[in-house]
């Protein structure tokens, strides 16, 4: 048997014993990440093609950065993602965790992204760790908008109170959403197996969740082409391919064992 014979064969062997640990599974979480929403078209934050090998991400998703100039934010940021973020779709690996959702697997989500596609795709517990890009804040009022309904024919965009409104997003320098932390620790320390979609698992502190879910004695797979800080460290086995591609495969095979 080849050198290919062999790899098809151990991630044949992966596959099989994903789709096993999944059927075993009573309460399952997944921590997902840019990874999951390249398929859909959505560029990644790191790695080949990746924003900030053409932005400086302190330079346009810092706290300072909007404070300091948000025209410049706005017409970088929000017009680079919103046009991709509007016109992209859920693909296979947001419709795998769905499927696994209606299969009464998986619980809850864990996201980093701010694309609003694993709603779309139709799972009904999302933890936007990061916010959201579906909603803008006025950073005066605090007040909220759909996003749909803000006006950006004028940059930055402004609320009614005249103060500036900026994505209901998690800039760096700025906390996690005190809400999204605490759900997120309590579905975290619930589950028994957490699927680790589409992260390079370096972006502190949703990076943890996969580490708290260890210490709870819970089984940590993860789906990524390449390896990240976990893989060997704290997730029991890495599949290395496409989200789209490894959870229909997943899938395909939990139908045999008849889940
Ligand atoms: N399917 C699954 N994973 C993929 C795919 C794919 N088709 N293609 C690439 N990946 C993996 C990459 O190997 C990488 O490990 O997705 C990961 C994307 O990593 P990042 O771009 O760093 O994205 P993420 O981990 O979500 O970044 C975390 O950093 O910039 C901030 O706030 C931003 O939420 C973001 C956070």
């Amino acid at each position: 048997m080849g050198v290919w014979g062999r790899e098809h064969s151990a991630m044949d062997e992966l596959i099989k014993k994903a789709a096993a640990d999944l059927a075993a599974a009573r309460k399952v979480v997944a921590l997902t990440g840019a990874g999951i929403s390249i398929e859909s078209g959505i560029p990644p934050f790191r790695g080949k093609g990746g924003l900030w090998e053409r932005f400086d991400p302190m330079e346009v998703a810092h706290i300072d950065a909007l404070m300091r100039d948000p025209v410049r934010v706005w017409n970088i940021l929000v017009k680079e993602m919103k046009e991709i973020v509007d016109t992209a779709r859920p693909n296979d690996g947001h419709k795998g965790l769905a499927k696994l959702e209606q299969m009464g697997k998986l619980k809850t989500i864990i996201t980093q992204n701010i694309d609003g596609l694993h709603q779309a795709a139709g799972n009904t517990d999302v933890i936007e760790f990061h916010g959201s890009f579906a909603r803008q804040r006025c950073m005066d009022c605090h007040k909220k908008y759909e996003t749909l309904n803000v006006d950006l024919s004028e940059i930055p965009p402004r609320c009614g109170c005249g103060g500036i409104l900026r994505p209901d997003a998690v800039f760096f320098g700025e906390m996690i959403p005190p809400e999204a932390m605490w759900r997120s620790r309590q579905a975290v320390s619930e589950c028994d197996l957490m699927l680790v979609v589409g992260t390079s698992a370096v972006v502190q502190p949703a990076a943890l969740m996969p580490v708290f879910a260890k210490e709870t004695g819970a089984r940590v797979v993860e789906i990524n082409p390449e390896r990240t800080p976990l893989t060997g460290e704290i997730s029991d086995y890495l599949i290395r391919g496409k989200a789209g591609e490894v959870m229909n495969r997943i899938l395909t095979e939990m139908d045999f064992v008849g889940e």
